[in-house]
């Protein structure tokens, strides 16, 4: 959708034109899976797909908020006391939750008028939710004239999903969202947020990146996702680390001796050679070997399978299936239980590897999944 069509849609809603419209993108992770809950380091790619909020300020102190295109539906108004943690539920918990957080953190914001819409596909572990966050935390700060730096922006929102929404998420998604540029892929450091953009052009090797969207839903809320979290907390605390991100890799054999429960041992095992992995593809990607990664992510999906468990059978037939028609490497992507997978294929085997995903899960009974390719989109901007 244009900057136009959102700034249409949100005069039809509110009966008056905004003020700017901004966009944020969703995200795929290319590697490092559950270690920036442990301080650790990712590298996502922006996707191409954003959420877009039309925005005019308000000297109410109300939110209203409208998403879609039905000016008859679609419609939630907050006011003062709605905006405080477990007052507000549902998608209009996201928006609450950033001017909550915005004004928590002493920037002093009025309300606002917001149109919400957007092209980042739901519950496929793609982050919608950080692009909701992030759009919303631009158009907000641009209303009113804050200058806010990515990082206070990704912080600010994680802030909003942790205490608001009531999701423990980590930093990676919102980082991703403001901070990505495109044709690359952002090793960050959890830690302090230290990044640096590295380019990433599979097109450029013949190859595509492919993200199969399995539509199977996953609830980040339901508790698999915090009590992940909360067991490698317990692995760094019986380790005597202020997180797994401190166990080195050359190490990790006598750290796994040290845990008493092979549970434990588990999710250590993954983090620590997750860490490496993320070290290893960003190694193999500066030296221009795009297909090296390939190994990486099959690596790195074993290892969520198995060690930290948070796969799911048609994650797996999906990467199985992906390889066997000539990828050459996949993975889940994400928080896990479902969502999607990212594979890397050579270009001319990439029509083969949707085929034989559309066609495996179809003769296993699951529901059509959605195949496409991406290529690394530009983090969150102003578009008018
Ligand atoms: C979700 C969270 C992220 C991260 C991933 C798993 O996307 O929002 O912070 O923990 O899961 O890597």
């Amino acid at each position: 959708m244009s900057a136009r069509a959102a700034a249409d849609a949100f005069e039809r809603a509110f009966g008056h034109p905004p003020t700017g419209v901004w966009a944020a993108p969703g995200r795929v992770n290319l590697i490092g899976e559950y270690t920036d809950v442990n301080e650790g380091f990712v590298l996502p790619l922006a996707l191409p797909h954003t959420v877009r909020a039309a925005a005019a300020p308000r000297d109410d102190g109300r939110l209203r908020l409208h998403r879609g295109d039905d000016p008859a539906t679609g419609w939630a108004e907050l006011g003062p006391a709605d905006l405080a943690p477990g007052r507000t539920t549902g998608w209009a918990a996201y928006p609450a939750g950033v001017l909550w957080a915005l004004r928590e953190a002493g920037h002093e914001l009025g309300g606002a008028d917001l149109q919400i819409d957007g092209d980042v596909p739901q519950g496929a572990g793609l982050s919608s939710s950080a692009a909701l966050e992030c759009a919303v935390a631009l158009a907000l700060a641009g209303t009113a004239g804050l200058g806010l730096d990515p990082r206070e922006t990704a912080r600010i929102c994680q802030r909003a999903e942790n205490a608001f929404v009531g999701v423990p998420c980590g930093i990676m998604d919102q980082t991703a969202s403001v901070s990505c540029v495109a044709g690359h892929a952002l090793h960050l450091d959890t830690r302090d947020l230290a990044h640096r953009q590295v380019p990433f052009d599979p097109e450029a090797a013949g190859l595509r990146l492919l993200v199969v969207d399995t539509r199977v839903k996953h609830a980040l809320a339901d508790g698999a996702y915090a009590q992940r979290r909360a067991g490698c907390e317990a692995g760094a605390r019986a380790l005597g680390v202020r997180a797994l991100r401190d166990v080195p890799h050359d190490r990790l054999e006598d750290a796994l001796d040290r845990l008493p429960d092979s549970g434990l041992r588990a999710l250590v095992r993954h983090v620590v050679t997750e860490d490496e992995r993320v070290r290893q593809a960003v190694e193999r990607l500066d030296a221009g070997d795009v297909r090296a990664v390939g190994p990486l992510l099959d690596a790195g999906h074993a290892s969520l399978r198995d060690d930290f468990r948070v796969s799911c059978p048609e994650l797996d037939l999906a990467v199985a299936v992906a390889n066997s028609a000539g990828a050459l490497g996949a993975r889940m992507t994400g928080a896990g239980f479902g969502g999607s997978v990212v594979a890397l294929a050579p270009a001319e085997r990439a029509a083969d590897v949707e085929r034989a995903v559309l066609g495996a899960f179809a003769r296993a009974g699951h529901a059509r999944p959605r195949v496409f390719a991406v290529v690394a989109g530009a983090g969150a901007r102003r578009l008018a």
